[in-house]
């Protein structure tokens, strides 16, 4: 007997593959990444973080010109614009929304008055039923494998088990997860799905310089590492002359601050870090990625990395 595919119903949506991909802010996941996703049949994701309501609105209308599968964005709690850019999504009649880095009780009523999913990603079975008892349809469950900012410093087969033990909602594994392999080992352990992204960073399609993708097609599993962040959780990147400055305690200090988080040490901008490396100018900043990036080495379309999940994953034994 081999694999089959969980059945993964987010509210009212069903993809023909429990496969989301993950947002990534400062426009590494951005309309033609998201729609080329939702367009092999998985959730894709826009990144809301560091845009701003206009520019969003601009990508949704994007992502809608491109495919009619199904798009979510990701924000950040942690951000100050984020009850505007989720009410901006929402009115632009986005399918779900993500929200990383904690949530407020609000966005739920947002969701529930507007027929619009929220999913929450947590990295505690505490947070998950805190969630789900105000109302998220989903909850993402990601581990310490992750690229970005990090919840938690245990791994996702730690927390999942704990997790879908936890809650009645659909539980969405996140963290590490580069192959079918590796999607077959989260749904035995009890997910209803995936969230992947560092996989779809080294894609044809991500909006990301070529310089950002040579990166991760050259890393090495101890070139990954853990790197303070202003917001004041550690982040998962790769080693470069930035993330050795931010060690050292030598990051350059923001020239300029919006104070467009809620809360930050200005020990650097991680904003202006983001966008640095989304442009090409990597040695000037962070380039997240997640644990395993060094077992991905080729750039494919969308369509093609869906294209060797799916094969990957029926070739594994139930
Ligand atoms: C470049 C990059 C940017 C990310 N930005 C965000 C973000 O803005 N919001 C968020 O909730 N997660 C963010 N993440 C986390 C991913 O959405 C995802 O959950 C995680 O990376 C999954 O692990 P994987 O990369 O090993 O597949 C980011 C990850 C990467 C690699």
């Amino acid at each position: 007997m081999f694999m089959k595919f969980p059945h993964l119903k987010i509210g009212q949506l069903v993809p023909r593959y429990p496969i989301i991909q993950g947002g990534m802010a400062l426009r590494v996941s951005t309309a033609p990444l998201a729609a080329a996703v939702a367009n092999a049949g998985g959730i894709g994701v826009i990144g809301a973080t560091g845009m701003t309501v206009d520019e969003l609105r601009n990508e949704i209308k994007a992502a809608r010109r491109l495919t009619r599968g199904i798009i979510g964005i990701n924000v950040m709690f942690a951000v100050r614009q984020f009850a505007t850019l989720v009410q901006g999504a929402i009115e632009e009649k986005i399918d779900l929304v993500f929200t990383g880095a904690g949530f407020s009780r609000d966005i739920f009523k947002w969701g529930k008055a507007s027929g619009v999913p929220v999913v929450s990603i947590v990295s505690s079975p505490k947070l998950a039923a805190i969630a789900e008892k105000l109302g998220a349809s989903a909850v993402v469950a990601e581990g310490n494998e992750a690229g970005g900012h990090l919840g938690t410093n245990r791994s996702i087969e730690e927390i999942l088990p704990e997790i879908t033990s936890r809650v009645k909602i659909p539980v969405i594994a996140a963290g590490g997860v580069v192959d079918g392999s590796g999607i077959a080992k989260m749904i035995r352990l009890g997910a209803s799905g995936v969230q992947m992204a560092t996989r779809f960073v080294l894609s044809v399609e991500c909006a990301v310089s070529d310089a950002f993708k040579q990166m991760y097609v050259k890393a090495c599993a101890d070139d990954v590492v853990l790197i303070k962040s202003p917001v004041g959780m550690p982040g998962r990147a790769l080693r470069n002359i930035f993330a050795d400055k931010i060690s050292g305690g030598c990051a350059p200090k923001p020239e300029f601050c919006d104070a467009c988080l809620k809360e930050c040490s200005r020990e650097y901008c991680i904003i202006q870090a983001l966008r640095n490396s989304q442009v090409g100018r990597v040695d000037e900043g962070v380039v997240f990625c997640g644990k395993n990036v060094h077992r991905i080495k080729d750039i494919l379309p969308v369509q093609k990395i869906f294209d060797n999940l799916v094969k990957e994953f029926d070739e594994e034994p139930d």
